[in-house]
């Protein structure tokens, strides 16, 4: 994880990493840290904790440079600390780096370097990797380029670093291999960040670093090369995102913000897609592989934590739908199990960041055996977006809060779009109920509007439920991913120990813990489990539970067996998730802000997990 930025020009350096440093925090927050040259002299500034603490650390500080690279840290190796901090600085005092991944073979170079008689300040595999850097310059006599090309290939494992040396003051140089690296290209400046939020502000034009490419970055000239010491031409976008995407707009959290985008995301998903009156869907990257797509004889999705939960809902949904057989695979677990795959074996990857590690890896290695890779991604230019062979981003806009919102229900918007069209190519699907989901699709929008008109019963459910140290979150079909969301939100915004069900499983087990202290929130839209739901909820509330249920408008059977209700408008099932997760979200979000909890920044979570 980690999030870098870099600045050489012509203005002061300082406040523009500062700023950047601020924006990528979503990436990690657990340390801060900065290096300037003032005339010729390397200084690295770094504290334990926010962004904001280093900031009022160096308060009255001359931080004057041209020249800044700095860090947002989530730790990995050593904890949180301001000796662990990045920049580190290398034995001779001269080099300055800092590093987003880890290095897997660290701890034999270290053995290696301190036999030579280094020392170490730190307990990071950063320094160790600086440390090496300068050892094979000095051995060599080489420059810092070659000495870092050398060094990165001996190192095992995934990186983007930048490097300062105090005696070239008009040099950043970075590298990249599997943690991502943007450069943006100013008027006789450079931005170098993690993703494009820091650079956005002042250019547009930006460059995406690939994997084992060295960039060599002075104020007016960008040289890129790759580990071969060969010259790689640039290759230049123009970022399509706007800075008030990545601002709060009025909320007081990034979360809130992202949760009440929804019905524009999930309209901007579908605009240009969802050719409502047409009864057609447009989708260049399903359309130009559709073959690939209806005759596989099995999709694999691969994803992580939410983007799972996902994957989880796509299953229902192409399986009832296109009838082709659906295996959801955490990409931990995909990428280290010796998967069985075939040439012409379809993956879907799902992910917000396009940067999860374990997702990358996992594609890789099935690209590599020769699965066609389509990417449901959100963050645009990212490594799983570049990756696969083909795909549909999400376009849900840079989500900043760590808990992921808008982007699910964009995923999801994706996937039925994809479903639906597959379905129809196949001729899985009767004319009739084709044009019927496409309308119920289209209609997602205003009515995620309608749920989110009036929050006031949420925010008195999670008043009343702040205090508990534990929920069971239950559901059937197609909402059963969504109590596993449910669940997963609660977890990471409020610390509360969260359960997510099959709501006829619960007998199997969880139902042990039911009494009058746990809330147990069921997800009991109407659908084909209504009548057997109900049924859990008795069971439920026999054992005195307290049931929260999220229910369809005008249910009148619920509001007599629940404590509490949430009521989502009617839709057909098969898009129910795109409704029944609002209020779920909502009431983590509630729940953690009553905590008095930082929902944008909840402890020991990252937005974008680049390590394994
Ligand atoms: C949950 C959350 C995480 C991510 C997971 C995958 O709110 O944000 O569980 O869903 O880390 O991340 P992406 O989708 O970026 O691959």
């Amino acid at each position: 994880m980690c999030g870098i930025v870099g600045y050489i020009g012509q203005k002061e350096a300082y406040p523009i990493v500062l700023k950047g440093l601020k924006r990528l925090e979503y990436r990690g927050y657990d340390s801060t840290g900065v290096a300037i040259i003032q005339e010729g002299n390397l200084q690295v500034h770094k504290k334990k904790g926010k962004v904001a603490e280093l900031e009022e650390a160096v308060v009255g500080k001359n931080m004057h440079s041209h020249i800044c690279i700095g860090h947002t840290r989530w730790a990995t190796h050593g904890e949180p600390s301001d000796r662990n901090a990045h920049p580190h600085l290398s034995n001779n005092g001269r080099l300055a780096m800092l590093h987003n991944g880890i290095i897997e073979n660290y701890a034999q170079i270290k053995k290696e370097l301190l036999s030579k008689g280094y020392t170490f300040k730190s307990d990071t595999d950063t320094e160790v990797l600086l440390n090496f850097i300068q050892d094979i310059q000095d051995n060599n006599k080489s420059t810092l380029e070659e000495a870092l090309r050398i060094a990165l290939k001996r190192i095992v494992g995934a990186y983007c670093i930048l490097l300062i040396d105090q005696d070239d003051p008009e040099t950043i140089i970075a590298a990249r291999k599997g943690s991502p690296l943007v450069i943006g290209i100013g008027k006789g400046e450079h931005f170098l960040a993690s993703d494009a939020s820091p650079i956005i502000e002042y250019t547009k034009e930006v460059v995406y670093v690939n994997d084992y490419e060295i960039a060599i970055v002075k104020a007016d000239e960008l040289i890129l090369k790759n580990l071969g010491n060969e010259k790689q031409t640039p290759f230049i976008q123009k970022l399509d995102m706007e800075l008030a995407a990545i601002e709060k707009g009025g909320y007081d959290h990034f979360m809130l913000k992202e949760i009440f985008e929804q019905p524009d995301t999930i309209f901007d998903c579908l605009r240009g897609r969802l050719l409502h009156d047409q009864h057609q869907i447009v989708m260049a990257g399903v359309d130009n592989h559709i073959d690939a797509l209806t005759n596989a004889s099995r999709i694999m999705i691969v994803a992580c934590g939410t983007s799972w939960h996902a994957g989880l809902v796509a299953e229902y949904m192409i399986e009832e739908l296109c009838r082709i057989p659906v295996e959801v695979e955490y990409a931990s677990e995909f990428r280290y199990r010796n998967p069985v795959i075939h040439p012409g074996d379809v993956i879907i990857a799902i992910s917000q960041s396009g940067e999860t590690a374990d997702t990358l890896v996992a594609l890789e290695s099935a690209k590599e055996k020769g699965a066609f890779i389509f990417g449901v991604v959100n963050a645009v230019g990212s490594s799983i977006a570049r990756l696969s062979h083909a795909g549909a981003y999400t376009h849900a806009g840079p989500e900043i809060g760590v808990a992921s919102t808008k982007a699910f229900t964009g995923q999801l918007a994706v996937l039925s779009m994809m479903a639906l069209k597959m379905a129809k190519a196949k001729g899985s699907i009767s004319d009739e109920r084709y044009v019927h989901l496409v309308n119920e699709l289209a209609s997602v929008p205003e009515k995620v509007k309608e749920i989110l008109t009036d929050t006031s019963k949420i925010e008195s459910i999670a008043q009343q439920y702040k205090g508990a140290s534990d929920f069971l979150y239950l559901g059937r079909g197609y909402n059963f991913p969504i109590a596993l969301e449910g669940a997963l939100k609660l977890k990471e915004i409020t610390y509360i120990h969260a359960e997510g069900y099959p709501a006829a499983e619960m007998k199997h087990g969880p139902i042990a813990l039911v009494d009058e202290n746990l809330p147990v929130v069921f997800v009991a839209t109407k659908d084909m489990y209504y009548e057997k739901v109900v049924s859990n909820i008795q069971e439920i509330k026999a054992r005195k539970g307290q049931v929260i249920a999220v229910a369809t408008v005008g249910d009148t059977v619920l509001p007599t067996m629940s404590d509490n209700i949430m009521f989502v408008p009617e839709i057909d099932e098969v898009f129910a998730p795109l409704l029944s997760v609002i209020p779920l979200q909502l009431l983590s979000y509630y729940v953690g802000i009553y905590k008095g909890i930082d929902v944008d920044k909840p402890r020991n979570l990252a937005k974008s997990v680049t390590v394994e």
